[in-house]
């Protein structure tokens, strides 16, 4: 046996082998809730490494065979060593030289934590089951044997078959139509890591909005769906002029189910969505100017460990801001610029308190899970640092530069330290007089001095606003005219629950707060009630905690009722109630919170 090192949150040993290709063989079997099949894995065994070393968790791992030998190979590590919680177990199979295939023959378990298995209650239909993945950070390994880690970068295909009735999509070339056999075969031809592989099946129909775009959900959602995201074909024009050509054929998107843990995620080809964004007047959309921005940043260029998850997600939150001023102008932009940074200031103030360290932007998740380190950090100080670069250099010098970082290190990964060699080299040394702290953006904790402002005009107007109905106590000063969904957001956060402790009823027949249909607005209000104890709207949060899965919207409130022993009780019962709903993710965080664990 090899000794076993844990590396970057893989087991698998990258250094000595590089893995080329996956084909997958899938059955899908909705009833046991099982993904079952092989496996088969093209090497280059390049330094003649007597083992292959994959990652898998969850796995029953029926049989290991190699092209260049009938027999099973050996592969003992999986049966000894015991799972490691969210990192698993290592799968070692002995080698020769020249093995150039692995065959790995298995089934997922149900409660895998890439899958999710919805009852058809649990989709907007309500008739058909619903299956999709969900493979970032570390859980591809749950439904695949494979090299778990971001830095390691391989083609794919799949031949997936399911119940006739349903159709299978892949983060691949898709088909848009079923086919009588439920037979379907899927081919990724440009490299992409591990937690990019994606699965999703269901009664899914799609409609084009444009030659190189279009929508898949569910048919009830379709109309709806295709009306919210009209401005898609805008939005890819717009983004390959600012950072270059797409580099994915086309770009599709699937509505989930409600049920999906994330706002969206950058599946190649086929960004998977939450319901939760289409509010209907399109208020919502910059979260898909943000899963398009990582065909950029993150599946092109991607982070090279989980340490550097801010080269991925804060250099894509700068990149769908600049989409959405360009699409929809500056004073719209810098509102939901305005809005992150506010929510960036409360999460350092809480994370100084706790965990300081997790304030610098390269992070040390060494022994940890690697969802640890998904906070506003990563994307808006990251979003943030760049803001700062723009600024120093000008937007003329600052976009030559970032043209040629994505140009540079395309279908490459990228470490924090080669971020900063390229910098250096590309711009700071080529303007000496300019002077930049990088390294205090970079490896220093909290926020550095120079943090760009954003003042946006309308949201400054309803601070005032707010400021006014706090101090006089007085709702009735709050005025609406040309509101939009951000206005909103920032007048609930900017309310002191005391002030309106008395007008909550008032604002609630006035403006139907309880009884919109507003994801984020719901989340903002309803914190106020917990905090208010305005019970009037307990059945519509016990509604939406049970329908939403989404983490972000399902935390605040869940630490709102877990602040009081009243309100744990209570948060509790909910949970008892929601938690089938729940992805495994969402599941997790929000038993932390109830201290269930
Ligand atoms: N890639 C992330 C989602 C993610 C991050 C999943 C880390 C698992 C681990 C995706 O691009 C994302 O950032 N989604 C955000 C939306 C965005 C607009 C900030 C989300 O889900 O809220
Ligand atoms: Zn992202």
């Amino acid at each position: 046996m090899p000794e076993l090192t844990i590396r970057n949150h893989s087991f698998s040993n990258y250094d000595s082998i590089n893995l080329k290709h996956i084909h997958l063989a899938l059955n899908v079997d909705f009833q046991k809730k099982t993904l079952k099949g092989k496996a088969v894995l093209n090497i280059e065994n390049v330094s003649g490494c007597p083992y292959l070393i994959l990652d898998t968790r969850q796995l029953e791992i029926d049989k290991v065979m190699l092209e260049d030998s009938s027999e099973t190979a050996w592969s003992l590590g999986n049966q000894l060593s015991k799972e490691q919680s969210f990192l698993g177990r290592p799968l070692v199979i002995s080698i020769g030289k020249n093995t150039s295939k692995v065959a790995v023959y298995y089934e997922t378990q149900p409660d895998a934590a890439a899958l999710m298995w919805l009852a058809p209650e649990q989709t907007l239909g309500g008739k058909h089951p619903f299956l999709f993945t969900q493979s970032q950070a570390i859980l591809a390994r749950t439904w695949v044997p494979c090299m778990d880690a971001p830095a390691v970068k391989f083609t794919y295909s799949a031949d997936i078959t399911c119940d006739p009735k349903y159709l299978p999509l892949m983060s691949a070339e898709n088909n848009f139509k079923r086919n009588r056999e439920g037979k379907y075969h899927f081919n990724m031809p440009q490299p992409v890591p591990s937690y990019l592989m994606a699965l999703a099946v269901g009664n899914i129909e799609f409609r084009s909005l444009g030659d190189n775009c279009g929508v898949f959900a569910e048919p009830e959602m379709l109309d709806k769906a295709a009306r919210e995201f009209s401005d898609l074909k805008r939005m890819i024009a717009g983004a390959s002029e600012l950072y270059g050509e797409y580099a994915w054929g086309r770009y599709d998107i699937l509505v989930l189910p409600p049920s999906f843990p994330f706002g969206g995620m950058e599946n190649p080809r086929l960004t998977f969505a939450t319901p939760t964004i289409i509010a209907g007047d399109k208020s919502l959309v910059s979260l898909i100017a943000h899963e398009l921005a990582h065909s950029w940043s993150g599946n092109l260029v991607t982070n090279h460990t989980w340490d550097d998850f801010w080269l991925n997600e804060g250099f894509t939150v700068y990149f769908e801001e600049r989409i959405m001023e360009k699409l929809y102008g500056k004073a719209y932009s810098d509102m939901l610029s305005e809005i992150s940074l506010e929510e960036l200031r409360s999460t350092l103030e809480d994370l100084m308190k706790t965990a300081p360290g997790d304030t610098k932007l390269k992070l040390n998740l060494k022994d940890r899970d690697p969802d640890d380190g998904v906070s506003d950090i990563a994307y808006v100080k990251g979003c943030m640092f760049l803001r700062m670069l723009e600024n120093a250099y000008g937007r003329k010098h600052w976009d030559a530069f970032l043209n040629g970082y994505f140009n540079h290190f395309r279908w490459k990964t990228v470490t924090t330290e080669q971020f900063i060699a390229y910098l250096e080299e590309h711009l700071v040394s080529k303007f000496p007089k300019i002077k930049v702290n990088y390294r205090e953006w970079i490896y220093e904790i909290d926020l550095p001095g120079n943090c760009p402002q954003i003042n946006s005009a309308e949201l400054a107007r309803v601070k005032k606003m707010a400021a006014e109905v706090n101090a006089r106590k007085d709702v009735s000063l709050v005025d609406t005219a040309g509101f939009t969904t951000h206005h909103w957001m920032h007048l609930l956060r900017n309310l002191e629950p005391d002030s309106i402790k008395t007008g909550m009823k008032q604002m609630d027949s006035t403006y139907h707060l309880s009884a919109s249909t507003n994801a984020e607005i719901q989340c903002d209000w309803y914190l106020l009630c917990i905090k208010n104890g305005y019970h009037e709207a307990d059945p519509y949060i016990e509604k939406y905690l049970v329908s939403v899965g989404r983490r972000k919207f399902l935390i605040p409130l869940y630490e709102e009722f877990a602040s009081t022993p009243e309100g744990l009780k209570k948060g509790r019962n909910i949970f008892f109630r929601a938690e089938d709903g729940y992805h495994a993710v969402s599941r997790n965080t929000i038993k932390k919170i109830l201290r269930m664990e």
